[in-house]
């Protein structure tokens, strides 16, 4: 049976966003795709899957946009069966340490990561909890946001975003447990080639990634045991 999917950030069409927005089209499934601003590539898969794509624009950095978002597919859909929370962002200072980089911009990062990963579920849960089985919830998260495993000294932006939402996701899971109406994780989603770059030494191209993260989102949906960190493989990662 066709699920009701949506995931944020899907404008470019190397990226990993728009690679997962195509691999549940192609199975048939009704997807939600989320922009920031008007994006060709997404257009021109609409023109090939019409209905079954819906593109709402959305800026995750404010919740009024993102309410707004939400209430425009409460007109049009009345359930969501799976969130991908794929957005991300990072400062013009990642590559940077920390004698170098510009603390300022860390703040915009980790509202863009974290928070606005939170804006997104919290109004968007009305239409999970309408999702007739369990509604789930994959926050892209990454390796870089694993406290225990750190060794880097620069991404300082980048990976305190991913360390806090990976917080976030312990809390929600925290929050939805009880009711086991929404299930929810954090994931990294290995190493890909999202600047789409053939010289790029990561082994795995955004449209191989998105479908082992789609063969694994569905074997997970019911587990609410497990570790809530993980990686492309199933494998249990360190916060
Ligand atoms: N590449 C890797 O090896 C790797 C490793 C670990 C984790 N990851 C994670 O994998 C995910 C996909 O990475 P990707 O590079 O392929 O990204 P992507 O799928 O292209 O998605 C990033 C999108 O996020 C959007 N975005 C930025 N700020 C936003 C905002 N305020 N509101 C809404 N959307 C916003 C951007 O949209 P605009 O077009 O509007 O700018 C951009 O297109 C990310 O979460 C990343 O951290 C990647």
């Amino acid at each position: 049976m066709s699920q009701n999917v949506m995931i944020t950030g899907t404008g470019r069409a190397v990226g990993l966003g728009y690679n997962l927005v195509l691999r549940y089209l192609e199975a048939g499934d009704n997807v939600v795709a989320t922009v920031r601003q008007r994006s060709e590539e997404l257009e021109s898969l609409q023109e090939q899957y019409k209905d079954k794509l819906t593109i709402l624009t959305m800026d995750i950095g404010s919740t009024e946009s993102v309410e707004m978002a939400a209430s425009t597919l409460m007109k049009k859909m009345d359930h969501l069966d799976l969130l991908i929370n794929n957005a991300v962002t990072a400062s013009r200072d990642c590559d940077k340490g920390f004698f170098d980089a510009d603390l300022d911009l860390i703040t915009h990062t980790l509202d863009i990561i974290a928070v606005g990963t939170m804006r997104v579920v919290k109004a968007f849960y009305p239409l999970l909890v309408k999702a007739e089985g369990t509604a789930l919830i994959m926050n892209i998260s990454s390796e870089a946001g694993s406290i225990e495993k750190c060794y880097r000294t620069n991404m300082i932006d980048y990976g305190m975003g991913k360390a806090a939402l990976n917080m976030a996701t312990m809390n929600l899971y925290n929050t939805f447990k009880d009711e086991r109406k929404v299930n929810i994780f954090a994931i990294h989603p290995g190493w890909i080639r999202t600047d789409g770059k053939a010289d790029n030494p990561a082994p795995l191209s955004s449209y191989e990634a998105a479908g082992i993260l789609k063969d694994l989102f569905a074997e997970r949906r019911e587990d609410f045991t497990g570790h809530r960190f993980i990686t492309n493989e199933g494998v249990d990662y360190p916060f």
